[in-house]
């Protein structure tokens, strides 16, 4: 039997997961458990890099821990695991910054747009690095993720290069990996913005724990643009564009079908279409997630922490090895 490539990916646990997450991400997570050896990560290390409450933390971990197990990572296909669990991560990630350029990390868009936001800390500059950690420590080929992790992607990709280079091949180069619709969901108040756990509005996003009337609400007041013709033009007609991604996504028909049957229907009942379609791909995934109790994310956790400490820690040894410390 030949061994399957291997996926990583994370996502933080900083405010709900909205539909942005499982379309540019999590939808992919669940898909490639099929074909790949599989794991995944809460990053909570990640989210101690911009202020936060440590009661939070704690509350937001086990949240977005249950919200992947409800949207069908399946702990017996995949590992998946709290970061902090396993120190391995940032083990590496130490190694990693010997490798890594300031300027390269200062020009990073989400390090200048947070540091703008919540002032610089190393943490912040660091953050990058330990995001290839995470990805390297696994030697994952592939990552699942949204646009905006584009950049980090390419510092994770450079990293690898650099360690290759310089201590002998250890590292696959990973791919990244994103949806051809929904790369990039954006904000539905705002649809020149991507859609964001920080958004201060939160009508801008629709979580995965919203309920039906939560959602039709949200997409009804959808920020739209002038005219009246249900049209797929980024340019012209960004808050349509948006929603009919959206609205492909939740049905799986192509977006040239949805603009035939809703070219001249006007936008207001386009909007009640993209709604029910929403709320009926939400509400297993919410019914998913009632159900699951804390100690059984609980237990899931620590079972697949133990196993990632295991492979972490084989790849851990090539790598002290390689850099002389052993
Ligand atoms: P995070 O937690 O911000 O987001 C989780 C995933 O959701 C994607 N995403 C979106 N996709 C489409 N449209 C949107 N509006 C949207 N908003 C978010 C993100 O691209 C991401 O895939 N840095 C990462 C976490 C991370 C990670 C990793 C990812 C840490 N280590 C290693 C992959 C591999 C982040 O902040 O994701």
């Amino acid at each position: 039997m030949t061994e399957r490539r291997r996926v990583f990916s994370g996502a933080q646990p900083t405010g709900e997961p909205h539909i942005g997450n499982l379309i540019g991400a999590l939808n992919n997570w669940v898909a490639m458990q099929d074909d790949y050896d599989t794991v995944y990560c809460v990053v909570d290390l990640h989210a101690m890099t911009v202020p936060y409450v440590p009661s939070e933390l704690e509350k937001e971990r086990r949240q977005l821990a249950k919200m992947v197990l409800s949207v069908g990572v399946d702990p017996s296909r995949s590992l998946f695991y709290y970061q902090s669990d396993v120190p391995q991560h940032v083990e590496l990630a130490w190694v990693l910054t010997t490798l890594a350029g300031v300027g390269q990390l200062e020009r990073m868009t989400q390090y200048k747009e947070k540091s703008d936001r919540t002032g610089q800390s190393f943490g912040l500059l660091a953050y990058p690095v330990l995001m290839a950690a995470d990805i390297l420590v696994h030697k994952a080929h592939a990552v699942p993720v949204g646009d905006d992790q584009t950049q980090h992607l390419e510092l994770t990709r450079d990293l690898a290069e650099r360690f290759n280079s310089r201590y002998g091949e250890l590292f696959p180069i990973p791919e990244r990996i994103t949806p051809e619709i929904g790369a990039r969901v954006m904000s539905l108040t705002e649809p020149t913005s991507k859609m964001s756990k920080s958004d201060p509005s939160p009508r801008s996003r629709i979580l995965l724990t919203d309920d039906d009337d939560q959602i039709v609400a949200k997409v009804r007041a959808a920020v739209t643009d002038t005219g009246a013709e249900v049209a797929y033009d980024w340019t012209a007609k960004p808050g349509i564009s948006n929603l009919l991604e959206i609205y492909s996504f939740f049905t799986g028909r192509p977006i040239p079908d949805l603009i035939a049957e809703h070219r001249d229907g006007g936008y207001g009942a386009f909007k009640e279409a993209v709604a029910q379609a929403v709320a009926e791909g939400i509400r297993p995934i919410r019914k998913a997630y009632e159900a699951l109790s804390d100690e059984e994310v609980a237990q899931v956790m620590s079972v697949g922490a133990e196993r990632g400490r295991e492979l972490a820690e084989g790849t851990m040894m090539t790598v002290r090895e390689a850099v002389g410390l052993s």
